[in-house]
């Protein structure tokens, strides 16, 4: 008796000494700034703005259904939040500024907690200023494992961005808002990263399967993306599943904000070197290099499976939908006779004056009123008409979309499609996540300068 009533008051003073902590410290994501070597060797290091001072930010990676809890903490000179692109989220997490939350300012935090529903790879980003912020480096990748992953020797998140810097500083440019790259494509660049990196390099054996998982984080810039010494196929885009995997015979688009994973094998001999470039209108560039060492195997592999399937909503039937256009509007060679800020009807020449270059169905502003107002669980065709001469990557966030193809059947689930110039592309959505959504053009100029709408589900 004696001796166990000791025992006890040995543990409570053990207790004492080592008391358990009450809580764990909650994991952070700060916003800071950072230096990194982003342009070729021999120049200097870029000064960026980064998640936990790197760019891309610190990699999250988490099995579908889990939990991410991450405390936002700014350092930075400037407001900040985090947007979880293509996450099918709690609207109060989504991270926009003036729609579901306060930006952070400088010294201040946010605790972000959601649930991850699908599996596939998706990226955060900040979303205040968005157009300068992401240019600086403020993006991660978010990758949710399915609980049965492909067969894969390895597995490469490959984050793609377009930075401007001066040639001879390799210091980022600071015109975010110069008026002709707004008003046309938005701010291309003269440096291509993969992982903020030029021309990185990954080892890998012939008869190797890769799963690359590719993600557009720049400004504006559109890549062409074709493998050479290397063959495959999109499994997913945006995230999503493909029904059917699609063979890479050629080379494919990847607007800003989009992704596509891809199971490739590695073709290339013993000490050769395979490659994954981008088409652009000047010939072949190299993003990434895949310098082949040794063989996995005495063939490649044969054959794909899809990925198993995410909880999307049941969507088939395009009968009796109600269908809302959205025209996109302005922008060089097609310039705003007139759009409106609020209520308020501006010319062309006053827009401009205010770096308002661009509208949506007449508003060069986010308006007050939702471009579509719908009941929780309806379903909607939406047409984006491009009477642009450029090419927009229209995002909707909260929820996936099927594309509606050319011939009135449902292609691919995405959370950004392309519109390509003078064309429209239709889409059809389910709105079975509530809440006020942006929806908007991932160039991130044509954001700024006008192209911003939101929709309302209740
Ligand atoms: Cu990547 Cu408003 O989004
Ligand atoms: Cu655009």
């Amino acid at each position: 008796m004696n001796l166990s009533r000791r025992s006890l008051l040995k543990s409570a003073a053990a207790l004492a000494v080592f008391p358990t902590p009450a809580r764990s410290a909650p994991l952070t994501l700060t916003a800071r700034e950072g230096a990194q070597l982003i342009a070729p060797p021999g120049f200097p290091e870029t000064a960026i703005w980064g998640f936990d001072g790197q760019v891309p930010g610190s990699p999250i990676h988490l099995r579908q259904g889990e939990r991410v809890q991450r405390r936002l903490v700014n350092e930075l000179p400037k407001a900040t939040s985090v947007h979880w692109h293509g996450i099918r989220i709690d609207n109060a997490m989504d991270g926009v500024p003036g729609l579901t939350q306060d930006a952070v300012p400088g010294g201040a935090t946010f605790d972000y907690d959601f649930i991850v529903p699908d599996a596939g790879t998706y990226w955060y980003h900040a979303h205040n200023k968005s157009v300068e912020q992401v240019a600086r480096g403020l993006y991660g990748p978010l990758i949710v494992h399915e609980s049965e992953a492909p067969d894969v020797e390895q597995d490469l998140v490959l984050m793609l961005d377009d930075w401007r810097l001066d040639p001879e500083t390799a210091q980022i440019t600071q015109d975010f808002d110069n008026g002709h790259d707004l008003s046309h494509a938005g701010r291309l660049g003269n440096l291509i990263t993969v992982n903020g990196a030029f021309d990185p390099s990954f080892p890998v054996q012939q008869n190797q399967r890769l799963r690359l998982r590719l993600v557009n984080a720049a400004n504006a810039r559109v890549f062409t993306v074709g493998l050479d010494g290397m063959t495959g196929w999109i499994v997913a885009l945006d995230g999503m599943p493909l029904a059917e995997p699609i063979p890479i015979e050629d080379t494919f688009p990847l607007a800003p904000a989009q992704r596509a994973d891809l199971l490739v094998d590695v073709l290339a001999a013993n000490a050769e070197t395979a490659s994954l470039f981008s088409q652009e209108r000047d010939g072949a560039f190299g993003l990434a290099r895949f310098s082949v060492a040794g063989q996995a195997a005495s063939t490649p592999r044969s054959g794909v499976r899809p990925l198993p399937p995410n909880p999307l909503p049941e969507l088939t039937d395009l009968n009796n939908v109600p269908r809302h256009e959205m025209r996109l509007q302005g922008g060089a060679m097609r310039w705003l006779e007139s759009a409106r800020i609020g209520e308020t009807e501006l010319s062309g020449r006053e827009l401009a004056q205010l770096g308002r270059f661009w509208a949506l169905n007449g508003y060069a502003e986010r308006p007050d009123d939702p471009f579509l107002d719908a009941p929780l669980g309806s379903v909607h065709r939406i047409a984006f008409v491009n009477e642009t001469v450029f090419p927009h990557a229209m995002h909707l966030h909260g929820h996936h979309f099927r594309l509606i193809l050319p011939d009135g059947t449902l292609g691919p689930w995405r959370d950004t499609v392309l519109v390509e110039r003078g064309e429209t592309r239709e889409i059809a959505l389910v709105t079975d996540n509530p809440g006020n959504w942006l929806l908007h053009c991932h160039m991130l100029g044509h954001a700024a300068s006008g192209m911003m709408s939101w929709y309302r589900v209740t």
